[in-house]
């Protein structure tokens, strides 16, 4: 695992989407792995402005995002279809075919779900696999648990989860209790990882994934197997790392 130590907020931001804007240089058709939440917003901006500017072209990018809110539409604002639209895939010339994410009403999920593996298996897997990380140590939405799910699957949110993300709602009752997300194996097939932190609140989880044991308790700990795991995350977040 590499980490790489950012100031603040922007200096992750700016540092993250370098290093996906050189994945996206040195092969103009590859398929990125993506995310969602708070964290991701600033990288997804520069990367816009760097299109903007002229300096990257998505529109032979194939996108696979972590995960989705189990019963909401794409149209939903909290979904993350939306997100992903709005965040970044309506500022970039990517063909919206390209993009994928777990359909959120998908009835038959299991099959669902096998079939968006068969999916990124097809594509080759994901050159890069953009992550955030929970409070809790959770990639995607695979929660601490007893095991490390290898495939897409349905999960119940864990409270902590649920108490995160209802600031974006209206209120708790809002967050849908289930979401589908990529397994683990799905996101450890990934030739390279970057994971983006900042915040005091992600400290623990960030010294658990960086130094902690390797187990399901900290979903994001198995990351110290990748061969290629990089970390970006500002000081806050690496406050109870070891300085390196
Ligand atoms: P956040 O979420 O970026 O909104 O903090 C990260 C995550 O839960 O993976």
């Amino acid at each position: 695992m590499r980490i790489v130590r950012a100031k603040d907020y922007e200096d992750m931001s700016r540092k993250a989407a370098a290093i996906i804007a050189a994945q996206v240089t040195l092969k103009p058709d590859c398929v990125l792995g993506l995310a969602t939440g708070s964290t991701p917003i600033g990288t997804y901006k520069n990367l816009a402005a760097a299109y903007e500017a002229g300096d990257l072209d998505f529109s032979q990018v194939k996108t696979y995002n972590l995960d989705e809110y189990r019963g909401l539409p794409g149209d939903h604002d909290q979904s993350y279809r939306y997100f992903m639209n709005v965040n970044l895939f309506d500022h970039v010339n990517i063909d919206k075919a390209n993009t994928h994410v777990p359909d959120g009403l998908m009835e038959d999920y299991e099959a669902a779900c096998a079939e968006y593996d068969a999916a990124v298996a097809a594509a080759g897997h994901q050159d890069l696999q953009l992550l955030g990380i929970g409070n809790n140590g959770h990639i995607g939405f695979n929660e601490p648990g007893d095991a490390f799910v290898k495939g897409t699957h349905c999960v119940d949110l864990t409270e902590s989860t649920i108490q995160a993300n209802s600031r974006l709602f209206d209120s708790i009752d809002d967050v849908p209790r289930q979401a589908y997300t990529m397994g683990i194996g799905t996101i450890m097939a990934a030739r390279s990882v970057l994971v983006i932190a900042n915040g005091e609140v992600k400290a623990q989880a960030v010294h658990d994934m960086c130094y902690g044991p390797i187990a399901p308790s900290c979903q994001a700990s198995i990351l110290q197997l990748h061969p290629n795991c990089i970390v970006v995350a500002d000081e806050a977040a690496l406050s109870l790392c070891p300085a390196e």
